[in-house]
């Protein structure tokens, strides 16, 4: 389809749940931020798998585990080269606040002998460095590392408008800074955030840097070449594959110091009583049975995403995203957070609409078929840095079209008519 113009009835028409009724409504799926649904193509290469091809990887030298060990290798390739990295580097995960423990988990104390490399030594007088604008999971593992190795979590604070406010970049970012780790689009602000600054700071002060792409990888093309960070953390369920697998990238030579989090069969390479030897990455970090079956879920979502194109992709949500902050902005009571200019920002759409709490806008969107996130979205710093208590979250995909839109906006204005 790459090249052609975007058909997005085609593209609704691969996604069974799309049709689906609500209390006698069309469906209006916004909650694709959460999780997203997933195509025919991508249940298809799942149950051919389990049905033709199931057994374990790794272990066996029969043709069902040759088969199976084929095929999630050739997932993880897939994954690989839809984020311009080698198959050697992406470590499969369980989602994508997983991959960022795994890294959190590399760090140790300044007098640990478990951890070789200095770069992954803490101690008090470091540094690590967040935003304001990170979900949970980009955030609470920084502060455990802070609190096992005496090391200080610092943040970069929120522009009224929702950006990151870079203007002490260089003060906060210092030389006392080891890592760096920040949320590429925001999941609760649709804010997408600079990289290039950050990573130029970051790299001349010799810190390690850490992208949350969770909501980036599934809606734009991310190469992690020219993004030029060290880790990238990205989940299947955002991209249009199953729960249970996500993925960590890491540049080669760090993802090669970095010890093993979770041990055991597939780990290792020699095992004495009292000590092993552990297998390079990816292998290392993938102990026991993997999800074998959602790699190949996420293979091929992979796959559907890369025929649509990854440009056309970005270009519809942002049409769509534009049109969106549009008609909900023109609702009375209604204020967005977060960008609502021509700035570059994803296809996410919180909002609080006066006079109402954001779980009761959420009921009466529920009943009028309309499925939004409410609440604090794993951001609570971002609630309240806005003073809110919470948000409507309306989050895009591409299957998402203008009735979607103009559903939510006509469920909204009907509770404002509604009154309490
Ligand atoms: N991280 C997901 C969200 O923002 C669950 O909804």
């Amino acid at each position: 389809m790459t090249g052609r113009r975007y058909d997005v009835e085609r593209v609704r028409s691969d996604f069974a749940m799309l049709s689906r009724r609500l209390a006698g409504r069309r469906l209006a799926y916004l909650d694709s931020a959460s999780s997203a649904q997933v195509p025919a193509q991508v249940l298809d290469a799942m149950r051919r798998h389990q049905g033709k091809h199931h057994a374990n990887v790794g272990r066996g030298s029969h043709t069902l585990a040759v088969e199976a060990g084929v095929a999630y290798e050739a997932a993880r390739a897939a994954v690989a080269a839809f984020v311009g990295a080698q198959p050697g580097e992406i470590v499969f995960t369980k989602n994508a606040t997983e991959a960022v423990n795994l890294v959190a988990h590399s760090f140790t104390g300044r007098d640990s002998r478990h951890v070789g490399d200095p770069r992954l030594q803490l101690g008090p007088g470091d540094e690590i460095v967040v935003t304001e604008m990170e979900h949970h999971s980009n955030l609470v593992p920084w502060q455990l590392l802070c609190r096992r190795t005496g090391a200080t979590l610092r943040s970069v604070p929120l522009t009224a408008d929702g950006q990151l406010d870079l203007t002490d970049l260089d003060a906060i970012v210092n030389e006392r800074t080891r890592l760096v780790a920040w949320v590429h689009v925001s999941n609760i602000l649709g804010t997408a955030n600079p990289v290039d600054v950050v990573v130029e700071r970051a790299r001349a002060v010799g810190a390690l840097t850490l992208l949350d792409g969770s909501q980036s990888v599934p809606h734009r093309p991310v190469d992690v070449r020219a993004l030029g960070v060290d880790f990238l953390a990205f989940t299947g369920h955002k991209m249009c594959g199953p729960t249970g697998i996500g993925a960590l990238w890491g540049r080669a030579e760090i993802l090669d110091a970095l010890p093993p989090m979770f041990v055991g069969g597939g780990t290792v390479a020699a095992v004495e009583l009292t000590e092993a030897t552990f297998l390079p990455p990816p292998a290392r970090f993938e102990a026991g049975t993997p999800p074998i079956v959602q790699a190949v879920g996420l293979g091929a979502a992979v796959d559907y995403l890369g025929a649509l194109g990854m440009t056309e992709v970005r270009r519809h949500e942002s049409e769509l995203t534009a049109y969106a902050l549009d008609v909900l902005g023109d609702v009375t009571g209604v204020r967005i957070l977060g960008p609502t200019g021509a700035v570059d920002r994803g296809g996410v759409i919180s909002f609080v609409l006066d006079g109402f709490r954001p779980d009761e806008v959420g009921r009466h969107l529920d009943a009028l078929g309309v499925q939004v996130r409410v609440g604090r979205h794993c951001a609570a710093l971002v609630c309240r840095r806005y003073g809110v208590p919470g948000t409507v979250r309306a989050s895009l995909h591409l299957y998402t079209d203008r009735d979607d839109i103009d559903a939510l906006a006509s469920a909204v204005r009907s509770i404002g008519r509604r009154g309490r």
